[in-house]
């Protein structure tokens, strides 16, 4: 959605700028109704930057028990969310019915432990590109694969690890996101230095007292030349990124 930003009206130009909407779908809505009231979340809504609901997928039920859900074809373990409803809010969330109908600004995101792994690099393509954002909170069980092969046109998992739905999920990736959007951080450049847009890990960070329980800040830190700190912090990163996360370093070379 493209809104006039009137905030801008005491500078000579008016512009307008994007409005980045959340619509999350879950058997749990409640699970997000405190979610996005902290931080940079609570401020990007209510600098009108971004709008996020949570929706009750038993609202596109049509029969009586309000049923989401079903026993696996074939046999096995647990329940498996029933396409029709998924198909109904996707229907009436975004006005398409198939992932080719979707605008080229929308994305229909499922978030399971079967999709691709939530990366910086992902967040920066949501930010980027998309104006409207659809979350399907899978159950750990599953969803038909009829929503996978016709409506969604993104297939996201947080990690090598199970959870048992896609809500915390949901939350990490809209977290993810709308730091990146311009606007949403306290500077525009605070993303630029943190872990993953560089490829490295963070590097330390201490505040006040110099010394605590006999543990002394590093004394670099403590003067003021900031080609030296810039140097530490370069070489302090490097080194966390050694200990915790080898596999970032290769991937860099
Ligand atoms: Cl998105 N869903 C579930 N159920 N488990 C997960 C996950 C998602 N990502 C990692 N584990």
């Amino acid at each position: 959605m493209i809104l006039w930003n009137t905030q801008q009206a005491g500078s000579l130009l008016y512009f307008w700028s994007l409005i980045l909407r959340f619509d999350i779908i879950s058997i749990f809505p409640d699970f997000f109704r405190d979610a996005f009231e902290y931080g940079i979340i609570r401020r990007a809504k209510a600098a009108g930057l971004i709008e996020i609901k949570a929706h009750d997928l038993r609202r596109w039920t049509s029969d009586k028990h309000h049923m989401v859900d079903d026993r696996p074809f074939g046999g096995g373990d647990g329940m498996v969310l029933k396409p029709e409803p998924v198909f109904a809010a996707v229907e009436e969330l975004t006005g398409a019915s198939s992932r080719s109908a979707v605008s080229s600004r929308t994305r229909v995101v499922l978030l399971s432990p079967q999709g691709k792994v939530l990366t910086q690099a992902v967040a920066e393509g949501f930010a980027k590109d998309a104006d409207h954002v659809v979350l399907i909170c899978g159950r750990y069980e599953g969803v038909d694969e009829r929503v996978v092969d016709e409506l969604i046109t993104d297939e996201v998992s947080i990690g090598d690890y199970v959870l048992s739905g896609g809500e915390p999920a949901a939350i990490v990736l809209a977290d993810a996101v709308v730091r990146l959007i311009p606007g949403a951080l306290g500077s525009e450049t605070s993303a630029l230095n943190e872990s993953f847009s560089a490829g490295l890990l963070d590097c330390p960070h201490y505040t006040r007292p110099p010394e605590f329980r006999g543990l002394r800040v590093p004394e670099v830190l403590l003067g003021g030349n900031h080609a030296e700190i810039a140097r530490w912090r370069e070489e302090a990163a490097l080194e966390k990124t050694k200990r915790n996360r080898p596999d970032l370093l290769e991937k860099r070379s």
